[in-house]
């Protein structure tokens, strides 16, 4: 018997969570799903998780596909249950290309094409709006920030202040950042929270104007 595993969130369960499951299931004889815990997203960055892990999991369940559904709580957990099930064959949707290669020493690693044009953080808008991040400073803080909140869900780092405006302009384009500016007015109109990295005698007036600007 060929058995197959495959992990997610499954949350706002839509087209591309189905046909992923039943394609792989077509991959073998005995599919195995891991569903992750609220913690355990939080712990990756998905802060915004609508369902819960019992609403995920009845939707996993709903498909038909599925022989047996496990809860995944912790890093490193995937070596384990395949293992421990003898797993022939791990799978998962295309955006996760090359990140589950290390699994290959324990059995098959198959990539399936991810369904386009849908996905739980699609769905999730309608739910939540994207908070609009801004940073103050252009530093060694910052250039660790920017690269790092990309992993955090719900959020968008859409500009830059910095009193030097070429360091600024420097700092977005790096980043891709939607605006740069020296003026502190305009900085805040465009985001609704702020983080900021400039040097610690800067702090106290920096929270305090932000604070005053909402
Ligand atoms: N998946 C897919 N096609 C999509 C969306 C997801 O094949 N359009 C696959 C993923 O690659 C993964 C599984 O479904 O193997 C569970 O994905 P999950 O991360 O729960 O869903 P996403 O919609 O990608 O969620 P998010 O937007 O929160 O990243």
């Amino acid at each position: 018997m060929k058995k197959v595993i495959t992990f997610g969130s499954f949350d706002l369960f839509h087209d591309g969570h189905y046909r992923l499951l039943k394609r792989a299931k077509a991959l073998g004889d005995y599919l195995i799903v891991g569903v992750t815990t609220e913690k355990y997203d939080e712990y990756r960055g998905k802060l915004n998780v609508v369902d819960s892990l019992m609403e995920r999991i009845e939707n996993v369940k709903r498909t038909g596909f599925v022989d047996e559904i496990i809860i995944e709580d912790h890093e490193g957990q995937k070596v384990e249950e395949i293992q421990k099930h003898g797993v022939d064959i791990f799978t998962v949707g295309s955006d996760w290309k090359g990140k589950f290669d290390y699994l290959k020493q324990y059995c098959d690693v198959i990539y399936l094409e991810r369904t386009k044009g849908i996905s739980s953080t699609m769905k999730r808008q309608k739910y939540y709006n994207i908070v609009r991040l801004g940073v103050i400073g252009s530093g060694r803080i910052a250039n660790r920030f920017a690269p790092e909140v990309k992993f955090v869900s719900g959020t968008n780092l859409e500009g830059v202040y910095n009193p030097n405006i070429d360091s600024a302009r420097k700092f977005a384009q790096l980043f891709e950042l939607k605006f740069f500016t020296d003026k502190l007015e305009c900085f805040f109109e465009k985001i609704d929270a702020v983080y900021i990295a400039s040097p610690h005698n800067t702090h106290y007036e920096y929270i305090k104007q932000a604070l005053q600007n909402g």
